[in-house]
């Protein structure tokens, strides 16, 4: 098209191929006019018929073809850092679960899960009993107040920056304790592995890493998790009902991370940090543990 009106196009052009692509009206006073009474006005005409058709195309194009009209982000993190959406220090805001919803996971009431997670780990215990592994209960649902002694009273005892804290334990209001769904596990045998990287060399961790999917656990901070968190082989969460399922994915629109999952950390701190060593063999982490 952009051919036909150009001044100084050769004539020995044939006229359909001038014109296959204008109009019918267009082409007859085109080629029905000797080539050197082409104007430089006619020119300028051209020029404009060309710009606004070619100007439609390209519009059209990026109409058709989302990716090129979006901008260049990506919509589940907030910031440059890459941070996902709505994390303070990488963990993710949670809600207490109410406390009618808990029900007790040990003889003397202290430790509670929701009612549908506190079934499914007694029966997940009483399995894992039957084949001689101890399951041991250390920690399950923690209000957010509780979460704030954690996380604060420690960081201050070990004179830790937020973000070191942020590490290994969640900010409060952004642990997965508060949710009922969310439990740390020992080996009753080897206590001495309790809140610790060794635990995953247990009896008790190879049973759950062969079994807790059947009753609905998985770890929450596998080896090189995306969150950018500690490794916590003993951290496991309840995913067995709509209710879990959506208060742990639907927020962050991610789908579960497999256990021992390689994925490259999107923490900012993670780069600084190899969180697959022993947390021990980390100068901020000496200590052991606190969930
Ligand atoms: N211990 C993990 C980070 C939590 O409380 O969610
Ligand atoms: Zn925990």
């Amino acid at each position: 098209m952009s051919k036909a009106g150009w001044p100084g196009k050769p004539s020995k052009l044939s006229s359909s191929s001038l014109d296959d692509d204008l109009p019918e009206a267009t082409r007859e006073t085109l080629t029905s006019q000797p080539q050197k009474k082409l104007t430089p006005l006619m020119g300028i005409v051209g020029l404009a018929i060309v710009v606004a058709i070619g100007g439609t195309g390209w519009w059209m194009t990026r109409s058709r073809n989302p990716i090129a009209s979006t901008p260049a982000s990506n919509p589940v993190t907030n910031n440059s850092s890459g941070a996902p959406a709505g994390t303070v220090l990488n963990h993710y805001p949670y809600p207490e679960a109410p406390t009618a919803e808990l029900e007790a996971i040990t003889a003397d009431g202290g430790l509670k899960l929701r009612k549908a997670a506190a079934q499914a780990y007694k029966e997940m215990a009483a399995a894992a009993q039957t084949e001689g592994i101890s399951l041991m209960p250390l920690s399950a649902f923690r209000s957010i107040s509780e979460q704030e002694q954690v996380f604060l009273s420690l960081k201050q005892q070990r004179i830790q920056t937020a973000e070191q804290r942020a590490a290994v334990s969640a900010p409060p209001g952004y642990s997965e304790h508060h949710t009922g769904y969310a439990i740390d596990i020992g080996d009753g045998n080897v206590p001495a592995t309790n809140l610790s990287p060794d635990f995953e060399q247990t009896a008790a961790f190879k049973w759950l890493q062969a079994n807790a999917p059947r009753y609905n656990f998985e770890m929450s901070f596998p080896k090189n998790n995306k969150q950018g968190v500690s490794y916590e082989p003993w951290h496991w969460r309840f995913v067995g009902d709509r209710q879990s399922l959506e208060t742990f994915f639907k927020a962050r629109g991610q789908q579960p991370e497999s256990p021992g999952s390689t994925s490259p950390s999107v923490s900012p701190d993670s780069s600084s940090r190899d969180s697959s060593q022993p947390e021990s063999a980390q100068p901020e982490n000496t200590q052991p543990e606190t969930p």
